[in-house]
């Protein structure tokens, strides 16, 4: 019979064994790839100390290939809660060192129960993943594991802000649980997320590809969209982690956590910014920074479609999600990518009480059979069905051009946006004055003894009546034209008076947006 202080040893001896993963060996391993470990990076996350692990000595329930006679610390996966910022959140982290942190069915059990505490505790859910994908041995027990993963994340889906963290390979059906969560971040040369790797590609389609150019880091932050943060560094990813938490609700049912209001940096000078020629791009994050609470603005798929920007900042302590056509790419034109990021930000601040502050600078949506064919009709709708469902306050301000369904599609008064401010620079028609009047007035420039003469003329006479604020706002359309300098008090004064804000919608079980 054990006493009780040999019981207390035993436990520490089973903790011991339990937290020191796949051993030495495999650690070294680990570390020569420049990657940390599990416990590692859920220290370098949360508060000094904060967490509290679960199910530290959960095992696996294989029984064929030997693996009856594998131990498997942890079976590859760490989990429990912590806080962050002093908050609490629920947090995994597969562990490679363990049989490549491949996922069996009581790994997956383990991710699921800390997925069911975020759920109903109310908390935001951290989950890294570092996983050869299903374990192999398992075979559809590794598949049904990844299923109840599957659902528990779309359950969890606007309910609580779900975070993925790419820090080594996501392969195969893996990739499925980041691709349904809020926010993915990806690490330089760390991360790889690929349904199919590229031996499989080679074998099958004959072509070679690296792991990087497939499913890297940049790949997924640039080209497909699949990441949302891209760092060059772990600590830098795990930065971007707390700074995002430390702007957004921590569930669906809360507003965001207010900071002290703080005025811009006098550096961004806002009646400075645009420039003067029409045709000349400018940086419209300048235009977000100049006011933003500190001029924070943490911008999400920095990377992917630059043609729109998106992301988070505070205004009078009250944070805000910005959404704004960039001048600087493709003269802000909206396409099927850009069209995508947009409306999949406006729906994540809907769903989490975010308001949503838009600036408008865009000749409309991008024309061309590339676009056509990739579908941009029904991608580009998914902003309109975006803005006209969102039910958060939508303050408009219009910089320049807003020409065409652009115009109305950036959360215009015919969306329904609570308030429509336009600069005196603003030029609202249903398209450019030269298109427009090569148009309306082709006969009479084609039948014109000096037809450049005359297309000036009817240009002229086009942007005159158009290209300004003043005829949407005899319509009401625009609620004031607002010197650029009084915009931060024009916004900041419309949050406050939208803090209420409360929008009954129709009895349905879900609308069908075009995705
Ligand atoms: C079981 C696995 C494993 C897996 C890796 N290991 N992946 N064990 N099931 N899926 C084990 C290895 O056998 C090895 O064990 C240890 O983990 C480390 O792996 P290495 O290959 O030595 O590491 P590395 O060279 O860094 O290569 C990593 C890797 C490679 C690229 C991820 O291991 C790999 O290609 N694994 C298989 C990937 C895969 O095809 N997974 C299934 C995808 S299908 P020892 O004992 O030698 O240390 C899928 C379907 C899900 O996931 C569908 C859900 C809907």
């Amino acid at each position: 019979m054990s006493t009780n202080q040999e019981k207390r040893d035993d436990l520490q001896k089973r903790k011991q064994v339990a937290m020191a993963g796949g051993g030495e060996k495999a650690i070294a391993k680990q570390k020569e790839s420049g990657k940390l470990t599990a416990r590692e990076r859920i220290d370098s996350i949360l508060d000094p100390g904060s967490f509290q692990e679960l199910d530290l000595f959960i095992q696996h329930s294989a029984r064929d290939f030997g693996m009856e006679k594998k131990y498997l610390a942890g079976d590859g996966v760490v989990a429990g809660t912590g806080t962050v910022n002093g908050r609490p959140v629920c947090i995994y982290a597969q562990d490679f060192t363990v049989t490549g942190g491949s996922l069996g069915f009581m790994h997956a059990m383990k991710i699921c129960k800390v997925m069911d505490h975020a759920i109903n505790l109310q908390m935001p859910l951290i989950g890294i993943n570092d996983s050869g994908g299903a374990r192999i041995q398992e075979g559809v027990r590794a598949l049904a594991g990844y299923g109840e993963i599957f659902y528990r994340n779309t359950k969890a889906s606007g309910v609580i802000p779900q975070l993925s963290v790419i820090l080594g390979p996501c392969a195969g059906g893996a990739v499925y649980s980041p691709a349904l969560t809020d926010f993915v971040f990806v690490v330089d040369q760390v991360s790889k997320m690929f349904i199919t790797g590229p031996e499989v590609i080679k074998s099958v389609l004959g072509e070679e590809i690296s792991q990087e150019d497939l499913g890297g880091a940049r790949t997924h932050a640039e080209i497909t969209g699949n990441a949302h943060f891209y760092a060059k560094t772990e600590q830098e990813c795990f930065a971007q982690i707390k700074e995002l938490l430390g702007l957004i609700p921590h569930n669906n049912r809360e507003k965001a956590r207010a900071a002290e209001p703080v005025p811009p940096q006098t550096s961004y000078k806002i009646e400075d910014i645009i420039p003067d020629d029409v045709r000349k791009p400018y940086d419209v994050r300048h235009i977000i920074r100049a006011i933003s609470d500190n001029s924070q603005f943490l911008e999400v798929q920095e990377l992917f479609a630059p043609n729109i920007v998106v992301g988070f900042g505070r205004m009078n302590g009250q944070t805000v999600g910005f959404v704004a056509n960039q001048p600087l790419v493709m003269a802000g034109v909206l396409d099927v990518d850009s069209s995508d990021k947009c409306a999949r930000f406006i729906r994540y601040c809907d769903a989490f009480n975010i308001p949503l502050v838009t600036f408008v600078d865009l000749p409309g949506y991008l024309p061309g059979v590339d676009q056509e064919h990739a579908g941009v009709i029904r991608h580009g709708a998914k902003i309109l069905y975006a803005y006209s469902e969102a039910s958060v306050p939508k303050i408009t301000v219009i910089l320049r051009k807003a020409y065409g369904g652009g115009y109305i599609a950036m959360c215009s008064k015919h969306l329904h946006s609570d308030f429509v401010y336009a600069w005196p620079t603003a030029e609202i028609a249903v398209m450019g004055s030269a298109g427009a009047a090569n148009i309306i007035f082709r006969k009479e420039i084609k039948e014109s003894e000096n037809p450049e003469a005359t297309r000036a003329e009817k240009v002229a006479e086009y942007s005159g009546k158009f290209a300004n604020p003043y005829v949407a706002a005899s319509y009401g359309y625009v609620d004031a034209v607002i010197d650029p300098a009084e915009t931060r008090q024009a916004v900041a004064n419309a949050l406050n008076l939208s803090l209420n804000k409360h929008v009954e919608t129709p009895c349905r079980k879900h609308g069908l947006p075009p995705f």
